[in-house]
């Protein structure tokens, strides 16, 4: 199993939420059109999702609940949590009453809610700020119901391991970097993990994986960031996966 390269964790988990904090505002609103977010990351993820109306969706980490918004113009009944009281206020307000949002860390059981409750569970492009997801997927697993999906967004594992040039592929290890692309540059800590340390805790916690989508951009992505859209066309930043919780 990889290692787990224990650098400070609660204060990288502080550290997360000061900068998520920080930059919400900012976040909700660039991100109806933010590339990688707008033109990448959702248009990949939501294939994943097929036929939400009517569906009870969970959305873990729902940032300013754009995701919600969509899948709610679509029917879905959202319940959305963040550990970011900032982001939860923007997704109630982006949302107008529809749908429940609340404050909560992923990394801890999710006590509010009830066993087998949810058709899907959504996690878009948080999971690497957890250090261990084993613990996380159990709670995701017993909050939906028996053949509902998971679906997830994270930072692909080849791409990761490139960006940050690092020499032991085989272990968590904790980055951090300075993100410049909001109103001011942010420094934002996360987890580097292996391809094992991805696919191990979804399929040793009730899971089987169904799908995965190693995302190209669409072509709006093209029109407003030409230079990235070629490095996305060559190689992947994000890896979509969706796993179906395997019956009791
Ligand atoms: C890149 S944003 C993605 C937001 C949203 N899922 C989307 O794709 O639009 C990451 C979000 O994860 C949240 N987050 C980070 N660590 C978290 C944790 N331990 N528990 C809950 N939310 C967390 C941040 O506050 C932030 O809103």
């Amino acid at each position: 199993m990889p290692r787990i390269i224990r650098v400070g964790t609660t204060m990288s988990k502080e550290k997360i939420l000061e900068a998520y904090e920080e930059m919400a505002d900012s976040y909700d609103a660039k991100i109806d059109h933010k590339p990688h977010n707008a033109y990448y990351d959702r248009p990949n993820t939501l294939k994943l999702i097929t036929d939400p109306k009517g569906k009870s969706i969970l959305d873990a980490a729902c940032g300013p609940g754009k995701y919600a918004e969509i899948l709610i113009a679509q029917g879905a009944l959202i319940t959305g949590f963040d550990m970011s009281p900032r982001m939860v206020e923007l997704a109630k307000r982006r949302n107008k009453g529809a749908g429940d949002f609340f404050v909560h860390d992923l990394s801890e059981p999710l006590t509010a809610l009830k066993d087998a409750t949810y058709d899907t569970v959504l996690c878009a492009l948080a999971l690497h700020y957890i250090e261990d997801w084993n613990a996380t997927m159990r709670e995701f697993c017993r909050v939906l119901k028996p053949g509902g999906h998971l679906v997830i967004s994270i930072e692909h594992p080849f791409f990761e391991y490139n960006y940050w040039k690092s020499t032991r592929y085989f272990d968590v290890e904790p980055e951090n970097c300075t993100w410049k692309g909001f109103d001011k540059p942010i420094e934002v800590h996360n987890f580097r993990r292996p391809l094992e340390a991805c696919i191990m805790p979804i399929v040793s916690n009730g899971f089987y994986i169904d799908s995965i989508i190693e995302p190209k951009p669409v072509e709006e992505y093209k029109l407003a960031d030409p230079e990235n859209y070629k490095k996305l066309m060559e190689f992947p930043a994000f890896m979509c996966i969706r796993a179906i919780r395997k019956p009791n």
